[in-house]
């Protein structure tokens, strides 16, 4: 249940509480989102005041809770004021015992419902009366499961839970439980969309047996309103269709498309969209049948186009990773504005581009991808990551959406304008219909989704981030250790400050000063390997030698990279004086002795960084012995023996970082630490 336990507040908390008489839910057809908002009240108010409550469709006067969408308010005859909802948007009103959940839409209806149930399982009994609104219409979930396996269960690419709760054996699941408790937890976040599959897509997830299971999945999750979506493989019309080719332009190839889009229509008649990974690490595009990457999204946008407002989410994420290091001039960072640059305003309008935060991969910090600012006739996503892929893999703690943030506040200064990426994937920046969120969470079949409990946090802010990006990190926090660990100051305190200091100490024990996440790149992205990250053609490189580091990205000696942003963005990290310390070594290539802004020289700095970080962590397992007792024995257990096993790890981390450099470097450390093991 995660979040979602509804455990029973104290009773003297509870007798504070004005209880409902009763429940009405203004739309009993069983598949509809405000249906499913009735019974998890009724589950709700049970759990958390301990009161049995009826649930029905006829209007209540007086003590009840009503839910429904603003029509169905407006046939019951409730006078409603000027709501001003946007699409997904609910209005919540707590009067004494006369709470009323009234929704834009279905989905609205049962997202109010969640946060009035949050607000109660937290014992807040305030009364309220306010809008809330979505910042974006698209707040989707990725999950890259794959269906190729022959074993029991599917796998996940990058994922630390366990098997794929969606696939296994080449096909989909029977018994799909899990998978609509898992639309549950995103409908109780905000979430509204869902691609099933890896973004490395298997053509079979399309032949006749798999159609209709993703009918299945479809059926499971629309109760909560989550729709679902497919990850497509560019090549399906040779591999699965048999044609000699798969040429966007070609007349059979459109056919062929066209046609899956129907079957995908006749199994899942609200079918959400298509995520594409074209032209990218070894995938087949359109780029291979000399055509444009705006040719093959629209391939997609127009086979979907007749059947509703599925929607085309192509991936800013093509690259060539067979890079040569041997040139100063080569730089994956500029391949997504370089290739989408002149597309803008080539795509249908029914297809958004989903950009990763940073222009290299979920690295432990990256500048903003400079394509957010290009992009202005054409809807943008932002991709973040949930699953810890570079950052610990769930078995380091480290909450995320402190470093989200930084993304999401960053200011592009587009023509000069104020330009905040989080105003750009709202779409109010360059007015665009279609714009918002998608995370890769890979949850799995373990019982606590991530793998980690304290990852579980990751998941909630992601959904309440893509809600309402101005949300305070720590406030989210604060809801989600209360829902679900218990009230207790103790477990709040402990858990905010541990995840607080957990992305600074991570960035400091494994890659700082913008230099990467120097985990092991080309094998599993775990554990140090800072020798992985040069010398091969995927161009995470730090160009470390004896005497420099860096990657010089300006645009006057180095790759250019730095004039990919607004003028004013680009003079600022053009010039190493006015680059901020924490991605120095992102845009320049300066010697070990170089000194920064701290006043330390940039070698001294990783020595003191990794020393520090690692001291973090070690605090981590003795923090968390302050809830001993508060919690429950197994997940107190659990999560100490993660936090143990990170304290350990990160001084392997700090060791092996700090030796590397020293050994290429030769240049001791001031306080004799290193080297000296
Ligand atoms: C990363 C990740 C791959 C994934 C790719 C992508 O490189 O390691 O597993 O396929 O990103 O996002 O497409």
């Amino acid at each position: 249940d995660a979040w979602l336990r509804y455990a029973a507040l104290p009773c003297d908390v509870r007798k504070a509480a004005s209880i409902p008489a009763g429940i009405v839910a203004l739309n009993d057809t069983e598949t509809s989102p405000v249906y499913t908002a009735g019974q998890e009240l009724h589950k709700g108010v049970l759990g958390i005041l301990q009161k049995d409550l009826a649930v029905t469709s006829t209007p209540i006067n007086g003590s009840s809770i009503t839910i429904g969408t603003v029509d169905a308010f407006t046939s019951a005859g409730g006078a409603l004021s000027e709501l001003d909802l946007k699409g997904d948007g609910f209005w919540l009103s707590i009067k004494g015992d006369s709470v009323q959940i009234v929704g834009q839409n279905e989905r609205g209806a049962l997202y109010g419902t969640f946060q009035y149930l949050s607000m109660l399982a937290q014992g807040n009994f305030t009364e309220v009366a306010y809008a809330s609104n979505p910042s974006a219409p698209i707040r989707w979930v990725n999950q890259w499961d794959n269906m190729d396996d022959t074993g029991t269960h599917g796998s996940i690419e990058r994922g630390y839970a366990g098997p794929s709760i969606f696939f296994a054996e080449g096909l989909i699941v029977e018994d799909l439980t899990r998978v609509s408790q898992y639309a549950r937890l995103m409908a109780s976040i905000g979430l509204n969309g869902i691609i099933v599959n890896n973004v490395n897509a298997n053509v079979n997830l399309l032949n006749s047996t798999n159609m209709a299971g993703l009918g299945r999945i479809a059926d499971a999750m629309r109760p909560w309103g989550v729709r679902m979506g497919i990850s497509l493989n560019f090549d399906s019309p040779r591999t699965l269709g048999k044609l000699t080719t798969a040429d966007p332009l070609d007349e059979g190839v459109i056919q062929w498309w066209d046609e899956i889009a129907t079957q995908l229509h006749d199994h899942v008649p609200d079918f959400a969209g298509v995520l594409v990974k074209a032209n990218s690490e070894s995938q087949p595009g359109p780029l291979t049948y000399n055509r444009t990457l705006a040719d093959g999204a629209n391939l997609f946008a127009r086979a979907i186009k007749p059947h509703g407002d599925a929607i085309v989410m192509f991936r800013a994420f093509v690259y060539d990773n067979k890079i040569n290091q041997t040139n100063w001039k080569a730089d994956r960072a500029n391949a997504a504005v370089d290739f989408f640059r002149d597309l803008d305003g080539k795509f249908d309008d029914n297809v958004v581009v989903q950009i990763k935060y940073g222009p290299i991969d979920f690295q432990v910090r990256e500048p903003v991808s400079p394509l957010f600012g290009h992009l202005q006739q054409t809807g943008s996503v932002v991709e973040l990551q949930v699953t810890q892929e570079y950052l610990g893999q769930q078995c380091h703690l480290v909450y995320l959406p402190p470093l989200w943030k930084t993304i999401l506040n960053f200011d592009m200064k587009v023509d000069n304008q104020p330009s905040l990426v989080r105003d750009i994937v709202s779409g109010e920046r360059f007015n665009q219909k279609l714009a918002g969120y998608a995370a890769v969470v890979n949850v799995g079949t373990n019982t606590s989704w991530l793998g980690s409990h304290l990852a579980m946090s990751n998941f909630y802010a992601y959904g309440r981030l893509a809600w309402e990006p101005t949300s305070d990190d720590v406030a989210i926090l604060e809801d989600w250790a209360r829902l679900t660990f218990g009230s207790d100051r103790t477990i709040i305190d402990t858990i905010t400050k541990m995840s607080m200091e957990s992305w600074p100490a991570h960035e400091n024990y494994t890659g700082n000063l913008g230099i990467q996440s120097l985990t092991d790149i080309t094998g599993p992205h775990y554990g140090p390997k800072p020798q992985s990250q040069d010398g091969n053609g995927w161009g995470q490189w730090t160009r470390a030698d004896a005497t420099s580091i860096g990657m010089d990205r300006t645009v006057w000696n180095g790759t250019g990279y730095s004039g990919q942003y607004a003028p004013e963005v680009a003079a600022m990290y053009e010039d190493i004086e006015t680059t901020p310390d924490d991605l120095l070594l992102w845009f320049h290539h300066v010697p070990y002795t170089q000194q920064l802004k701290s006043g330390k020289t940039v070698i001294q700095h990783f020595y003191d960084a990794h020393y520090d970080g690692a001291a973090v962590a070690q605090t981590f397992p003795k923090q968390w012995e302050a809830v001993k007792g508060l919690i429950d024995a197994e997940r107190y257990d659990e999560v100490a023996f993660r936090l143990e096993y990170q304290a350990g790890h990160a001084l392997v981390w700090r060791d092996a970082i700090n030796d590397f450099y020293f050994n290429m470097s030769s240049i001791k450390d001031e306080q004799g630490r290193v080297g000296n093991h």
